[in-house]
């Protein structure tokens, strides 16, 4: 059965840009109302704006650094206030780096690991049994194709990933027997800011990527059908489909060649060099 979802509230993180902007666009067309959060809070409220001027949906900003605990406390206790559930979390807020783990910050990764993995627990641990207990609503989970091997030069972003893939799947099967859904949302390449912010901005432009609204739209379309998971794009689905398949050596071997070059700034060595 598909879900109702007009008049309803949806959480959305990360919607400040990219996929989480597609998202309060897309829901805001179904006529869902939206709480939406990121830190830079001037770009939510002229989304808000927006959504209220094409849809006429209403929209609660709650700006808020989630690598910060204090930020995620106070995030869940404004939404306690409100007077309406929130039927639908879109955990989408994440970010990663490109780089080999000694280059990399370790502040900077435990803040991947905070906001990408922390945060999307404790959401989802929230606001879940109030869904179950009205037996209505349903968590998307933005993982990624990198949750399906280790990812050399994103290792811990790739990490990160598979958690957030797992924890979905499983959550998934729990609720098997509710109306309550869940779903891994796993998008490849797609065309936002992530890769700038994570240090490989020329990336993009050498590989196919998807829109946002390609992603979103399939993503919700599954949600509807109660499916586990969505990886939009046959190349992505290949990808997964393979590295599932394949030798552990081989796949990380393989995908060890994406990003060497870019993040060491040197020839990645060939198999017979071994
Ligand atoms: N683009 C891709 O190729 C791709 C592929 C697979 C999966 N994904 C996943 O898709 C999700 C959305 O990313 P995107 O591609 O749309 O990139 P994006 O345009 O950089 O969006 C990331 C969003 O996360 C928010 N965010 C980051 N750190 C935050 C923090 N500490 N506190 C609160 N909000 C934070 C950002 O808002 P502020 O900066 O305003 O805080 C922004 O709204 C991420 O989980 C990413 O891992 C992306």
């Amino acid at each position: 059965m598909k879900p109702q979802l007009t008049d309803k509230w949806a959480l959305v993180t990360g919607a400040s840009s990219g996929i989480g902007e597609e998202f309060a666009h897309q829901l805001a067309c179904k006529g869902m109302h939206l709480i939406l959060t990121a830190r830079r809070e001037s770009r939510l409220k002229e989304l808000a704006e927006k959504l209220f001027q094409l849809h006429g949906t209403k929209t609660v900003i709650i700006p808020a650094d989630l690598s910060q605990a204090e930020a995620v406390d106070n995030l869940i206790a404004e939404i306690r206030k409100l007077p309406d559930p929130v039927t639908l979390v879109i955990n989408n807020a994440g970010f990663g780096n490109v780089s080999s783990i000694t280059n990399s910050d370790l502040k900077h990764l435990l803040d991947i690991v905070e906001v990408n993995i922390s945060v999307v627990t404790r959401l989802t641990y929230e606001f879940l049994p109030d869904m179950i207990a009205r037996n209505d609503g349903g968590v998307i989970n933005v993982s990624s194709v990198t949750a399906f091997q280790p990812v050399p030069y994103m290792s811990v972003y790739a990490a990160s990933k598979a958690y957030v893939l797992h924890l979905s799947e499983a959550l998934w099967a729990e609720l098997y027997e509710t109306d309550v859904r869940i779903l891994a949302l796993c998008p490849g390449p797609t065309k936002t800011e992530f890769f700038d912010k994570a240090g490989a901005a020329s990336w993009l432009s050498k590989t196919f990527a998807h829109t946002s609204s390609e992603v979103v739209s399939k993503s919700l379309r599954y949600y509807e059908r109660s499916r586990p998971i969505c990886i939009p794009g046959i190349k992505n689905w290949l990808l997964s489909f393979v590295s599932k398949h394949a030798s552990r050596k081989r796949v990380v071997w393989e995908s060890r060649k994406v990003f060497h070059n870019l993040a060491t700034g040197t020839k990645s060595k060939t198999k017979a060099d071994e």
